[in-house]
């Protein structure tokens, strides 16, 4: 595996143990990722038939089987520094009969061939990037290879430390958490290393971030708790 353009301070292992778990272990909150889902789907639903989709972070594949069940002549390029995730992803595409309108390439975004899309997710991946410039370079591997004007729609763990509402919001994370069967310990955990091991940027300054990598102004359209997604189009 070839390394990012800058460091990548990941402190979250995507390891076979975690990706074997990975699809089931926040069951719970599939309602949450639906509703993602189906904003992809909607803001993505102006493309040609034929159209490219980046995926960046593509884990075990949750996204392109959303998109792939939904537009037949799709293709798609999973990209995933984690080889483990990345083998559940292509069981699904397999078992699923659209593994041939897909390419699986187990390394960083800044790897994969220069070769346009029409639109790019980045679905819980940036949160992890805790050093702004391999934030931004991270946007900024997936604008060279997105077409102008293409669609991103980015989905992060993101929350204004500073504001006086941060508490009741991360309260009702942490609720949703419980919900999902995370013992006390580790949503304590969680709540600890928010802000330390993932989720350092805010929403003002993640928006500049990737802004600044090549795109336009970020317009958030969703938000559940601490989650918050955007889309922005390819200058
Ligand atoms: C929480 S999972 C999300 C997977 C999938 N997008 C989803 O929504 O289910 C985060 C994924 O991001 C990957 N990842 C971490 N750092 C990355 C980076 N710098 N570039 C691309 N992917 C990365 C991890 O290996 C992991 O598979």
């Amino acid at each position: 595996m070839s390394q990012s353009a800058a460091p990548n301070p990941l402190s979250v292992v995507f390891d076979a143990a975690r990706a074997e778990v990975y699809d089931t272990q926040f069951a719970a909150m599939q309602p949450v990722k639906d509703a993602v889902h189906l904003l992809v789907q909607a803001h993505f639903a102006d493309l040609p038939a034929d159209a490219r989709i980046l995926m960046a972070g593509a884990g075990t594949g949750a996204e392109a089987r959303y998109l792939a069940a939904r537009f037949p002549g799709w293709r798609f390029t999973l990209v995933d520094p984690s080889a483990p995730m990345l083998a559940v992803a292509r069981r699904h595409a397999e078992a699923e009969g659209f593994a041939d309108r897909c390419t699986f390439i187990a390394d960083y975004v800044s790897a994969a061939p220069l070769e346009a899309h029409h639109a790019a997710t980045s679905l819980l991946v940036s949160h992890f990037l805790t050093e702004a410039p391999a934030r931004q370079a991270f946007f900024a591997d997936i604008a060279t290879r997105l077409d102008t004007g293409g669609h991103l729609f980015n989905l992060d763990l993101c929350a204004d430390r500073q504001a006086p509402t941060f508490g009741a919001t991360l309260g009702v994370w942490l609720d949703l958490l419980r919900l999902g069967g995370v013992p006390e310990e580790g949503r304590r955990g969680w709540a600890a290393a928010y802000g330390r091991d993932f989720g350092v940027h805010g929403p003002s300054q993640l928006e500049s971030l990737i802004e600044a990598a090549g795109f336009t102004p970020p317009a958030l359209v969703f938000q559940a708790a601490m989650m918050r997604g955007w889309v922005a189009a390819k200058r």
